[in-house]
């Protein structure tokens, strides 16, 4: 038989659910390495607070015997763990949410799973929670991870923050141990303004000072953990917040109907208060706000509702409706915390996605002002950011978004970066400030354009843009092509790597970050030869597939050539024009393509040139041959577009 029932006593089911109304939340998370004995601990609380059912308990008794790490009694840890299966293979999500509660508060626990990407599960718990408990092992102390962890519960705006050092079973309840990990973590935290900051020791294995005080920590004369989260004061939730609608999607059923759908993410908005479109700046008054019980005439923060308003406005998704007295900041440039999440390291320049709410837009760190040291809270110069590192970064965006600071607006404050190539989530970022820095820079309308320009010199500009190893035959490849486009009268120019960085990129090495800035470089400068009307050839290395799409992306859509010169590593070091293999084999150069610094392929250009047993003259007439075919010049110089 499958019967749940509750190991709680019976109770008068309306009483309880009076007194669960009335009762406070806390909301909390726990991070630690894995071993430190998350799952244990949060089994432990279920487990005491009774909100284990016995069908679940049998069920672990028999498994803590079949797997159990512990020897003898019950491994709360699997009751846990459980979930980590399922999310191993992709069922869950990152962050489970557990409820319970006690005669005191209700608690949500935000159960982040421990493994390899530790800072973004505990930093998606941390953004909606008031306390953190950082759990350590009384044998380790404190660890690079625990102080990362109490500095982006700070960032992220978590108020209260607990030390749980856990595993005081193993150093015999001893209580210099304890304070010696106690008075670390105060001059540690001294830096941080959390509320509050408690330490306490407990084993979550044997249940000593969890929920019930141990005679073996006497010596202990603070709280519980549990009594600690029953009691600590919440401070005063964000209420104060400025109605914010991030618009999901225009609902449109009927030409009669036209409602925005959304989640208020701060503040609340009644019937008949004025609105604005933070981007466009248009005003107009709610009408109606309609939910799936019926309308409503006040929605708050955290609602899904409908609203629709008196007038017809332009409102597409991601535009984010406010107070017209207390609008949100719009710009295309802000400062902002970025937490690195991603093992391939963020390079400034390079393209990602960034969204902020509803609204997902091109962005890039166009400068790290500086990353900090965890453990020191030191501000060092860097280049490129790692995995787990954060850094204070300006970001340059595609196009203007409507936000808020992170102190005033967790939602709107906080935004996610994607890799364009692989949708990974990259980074967690929280915005500190808007820039103005180009606000004031309005695009210069020309008379003289680049259809103008080209049509002048009876052609369509285009950009072939070479890529592939060095020594794989780009430069000897474009070369061709350009004397044979000039014996067609064709206009042209070649931007050849060897040549840019004597002159615009010599202050550039082959670091991953240079290279991404060498190519950024050279993509805008080949859309200003478009835009003169060129047909302009770029012989780069350009090892990386985000940047190509940079270059690719500041086009038009038929003006991108990627030619990939596809020849073999074995080929290019056995021809070795420059001799740079064989230093770069001797270790004389390092981050040398191919050897030590990635090349990656493109996946589908426009042209695969396999260049083995080819020779360069039948090459270049294959490029030149498909500008003729896609009509970009005329077969004789009198052709014009
Ligand atoms: S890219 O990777 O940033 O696109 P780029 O095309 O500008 O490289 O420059 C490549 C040229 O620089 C090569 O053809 C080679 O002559 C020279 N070079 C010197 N050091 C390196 C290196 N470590 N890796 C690759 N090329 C190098």
């Amino acid at each position: 038989m499958n019967k749940i029932t509750p190991v709680a006593e019976a109770f008068d089911l309306s009483n309880y659910i009076n007194s669960q109304e009335s009762k406070s939340f806390l909301r909390f998370l726990t991070c630690g390495s894995v071993d430190d004995g998350k799952s244990t601990l949060i089994g432990r609380l279920l487990y005491d607070t009774k909100l284990i059912f016995e069908d679940q308990l049998a069920a672990l008794e028999k498994d803590s015997r079949k797997h159990g790490t512990v020897s003898d009694d019950i491994d709360l840890a699997l009751l846990v763990d459980g979930l980590e299966a399922e999310r191993e293979q992709g069922i869950t999500i990152d962050v489970a949410y557990r409820f319970f509660s006690t005669e005191k508060r209700k608690f949500i626990v935000a159960d982040t799973p421990g493994h390899e990407q530790y800072t973004r599960n505990m930093a998606t718990g941390a953004s909606t929670a008031d306390l953190a408990i950082l759990l350590v092992d009384a044998r380790n102390g404190l660890l690079t991870q625990t102080r990362r962890h109490a500095f982006i519960a700070s960032l992220l705006g978590v108020r209260h923050v607990v030390l749980a050092v856990n595993k005081i079973d193993l150093v015999d309840y001893d209580q210099t141990r304890f304070d010696e990990i106690k008075a670390d973590f105060e001059s540690f935290s001294s830096g941080f303004d959390f509320d509050s900051c408690e330490v306490i020791p407990l084993s979550a294995r044997f249940g000593d000072n969890v929920t019930t005080s141990s005679d073996k920590l006497s010596w202990f004369t603070g709280p519980t953990l549990l009594e600690h989260l029953e009691n600590v004061e919440l401070g005063h939730e964000h209420s104060e917040a400025a109605f914010r609608f991030p618009v999901q999607w225009v609902n449109r059923p009927n030409l009669d109907f036209r409602g925005y759908s959304g989640t208020v993410r701060g503040g609340s908005v009644n019937v008949g208060d004025e609105v604005v479109v933070a981007q466009s700046g248009k005003t107009s008054r709610v009408e109606k706000i309609v939910t799936m019980d019926g309308d409503q005439v006040r929605a708050d923060d955290g609602q899904s509702v409908t609203l629709t308003l008196t007038d017809e406005i332009d409102i597409s998704r991601g535009d984010v409706l406010a107070p017209v007295h207390s609008r949100p900041d719009v710009s295309d440039q802000f400062a902002a915390h970025l937490i690195w999440m991603s093992e391939n390291a963020m390079l400034p320049g390079r393209p990602y996605l960034l969204k902020c709410g509803t609204k997902t837009v091109g962005a890039s760190v166009t400068e790290i002002k500086h990353k900090v040291d965890v453990n020191t809270f030191d501000h060092h110069a860097a280049k490129e950011l790692s995995l787990n590192e954060i850094a204070f970064c300006n970001l340059a965006l595609s196009e203007v978004i409507a936000f808020d600071p992170y102190e005033a607006n967790r939602d709107t404050g906080s935004f996610i970066l994607i890799d364009r190539m692989t949708n990974e989530t990259v980074a967690a970022g929280l915005i500190w400030f808007g820039l103005r820095r180009a606000t004031n820079v309005h695009r210069q309308a020309l008379d003289v354009n680049k259809k103008a320009r080209g049509g002048l010199k009876g052609q369509k500009p285009a950009v072939l843009w070479f890529t592939g190893l060095s020594g794989s035959g780009k430069s000897t490849i474009a070369n061709a092509v350009e004397q044979k486009l000039l014996s067609l009268g064709r206009h042209t120019y070649l931007l050849d790597g060897d040549n840019i960085r004597h002159g615009l990129n010599k202050d550039l090495g082959f670091t991953d970050a240079d290279r991404v800035e060498n190519i950024r470089r050279v993509a805008e400068t080949s859309k200003l030869f478009v835009d003169a009307g060129l047909i302009t050839l770029v012989s780069f290395i350009s090892p990386f597939k985000a940047e190509r799409q940079l270059a690719r992306d500041l086009l038009e859509n038929d003006e991108f050539y990627e030619i990939f010169v596809d020849t073999s590593l074995e080929d290019c070091e056995a021809r070795d024009p420059k001799g740079l293999y064989a230093k770069a084999r001797k270790g004389e150069i390092t981050n040398f393509t191919g050897i030590d610094s990635a090349y990656e392929a493109p996946e589908a250009p426009e042209l695969h040139l396999k260049t083995q047993g080819r020779t360069v003259e039948s090459l270049a007439d294959e490029i030149v041959d498909r500008l003729l075919a896609d009509g970009f010049i005329g077969s004789d110089n009198t052709w014009v577009i």
